[in-house]
């Protein structure tokens, strides 16, 4: 059966990625944002995943305004990186995993998840730059395949964090009903606090951001009860992103341990996390 072996949540700000096929990650300005993910990336080359299931929302790149669905799921046996206008990043395509896929959306449909699907789909930022800061030298291909999970954050109305929590409960109890052998990480990406547009424009609040780091690991719920208006309020349109990270929390176990995590201001103009979680289940913790 398949099995969960780590969830990874982290911000998906594109200039991160930027930094990555730059060379520029030692420049003063970056360093101390990878110097902090470090920890993190030594720990997750040691236990690799077959799969990665990465939730996040496309930034109308591939997904035009015409039609947003509020959670789909790809299906694809690859997927091509998005040009999001100056050009592809210098990354590998993204591999699928058709069966996993195919699986996940018949359990999400049983669950009462009537979600749509994604047979063709270019991805942006918001998953190639995880996966970076999982593998940030991946050569000629990436080291797992993928599942992506979309999530509508940027139109309003989104999903409610509570739906988000949910939807990851129902992903959670469909990968580990998979019958292969396969071992799966779940990323929740996007976030932290962050608004790139309008009166207040760089946002950044800290002292939330913070709170919702703690809390993820231990009190979800609590996450999970906040409004879509509480999440633009104290982090921003587009903060409110983190509403995915509760996707990836559901589909964890209760007991998981938090292997590592790094919180930084500024990256772009938001504030940027990582926090890296080992599923328990039933398992004590690897050493670190
Ligand atoms: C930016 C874009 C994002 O999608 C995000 O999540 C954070 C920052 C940006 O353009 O700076
Ligand atoms: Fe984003």
């Amino acid at each position: 059966m398949a099995d969960i072996i780590w969830g990874l949540a982290t911000s998906h700000v594109p200039s991160i990625g930027a930094a990555m096929d730059n060379h520029k990650t030692e420049d003063p300005y970056w360093k101390p944002l990878f110097d902090g993910y470090a920890p993190a990336r030594r720990w997750m080359a040691e236990h690799p995943p077959d799969v990665a299931v990465i939730v996040y929302n496309d930034h109308a790149n591939s997904i035009d305004m015409d039609l947003v669905p509020t959670f789909a799921v790809g299906t694809a046996a690859a997927y091509d990186v998005a040009d999001e206008g100056w050009g592809r990043r210098p990354v590998p395509p993204v591999i699928g995993a058709p069966e996993l896929s195919e699986h996940l959306v018949r359990e999400l449909l049983d669950s009462s998840f009537d979600i749509a699907t994604c047979n063709r789909l270019d991805v942006d930022h918001g998953l190639t730059v995880p996966l970076s800061v999982y593998c940030p030298e991946p050569g000629d291909a990436w080291p797992c395949a993928v599942v992506p999970v979309l999530v509508n954050v940027i139109q309003s109305p989104q999903p409610t964090a509570a739906r988000c929590y949910e939807f990851g409960k129902a992903i959670g109890q469909a990968i580990r009903s998979f019958p292969q052998d396969t071992k799966v990480a779940v990323f929740g990406t996007g976030g932290m606090s962050h608004q790139l547009a309008g009166a207040r424009a760089g946002l950044i609040n800290e002292e939330f951001d913070r709170r919702f780091l703690q809390a993820i690991e231990n009190d979800p719920e609590s996450l999970a009860a906040l409004s879509r208006e509480d999440y633009v309020r104290e982090a921003g349109t587009e903060g409110i992103e983190m509403i995915m990270w509760l996707v990836m929390r559901g589909a964890m176990s209760e007991r998981i341990s938090r292997v590592h995590d790094t919180y930084h201001v500024p990256a772009s103009n938001t504030a940027a996390a990582l926090a890296l979680f080992q599923d328990l289940g039933d398992r004590e913790p690897a050493a670190v």
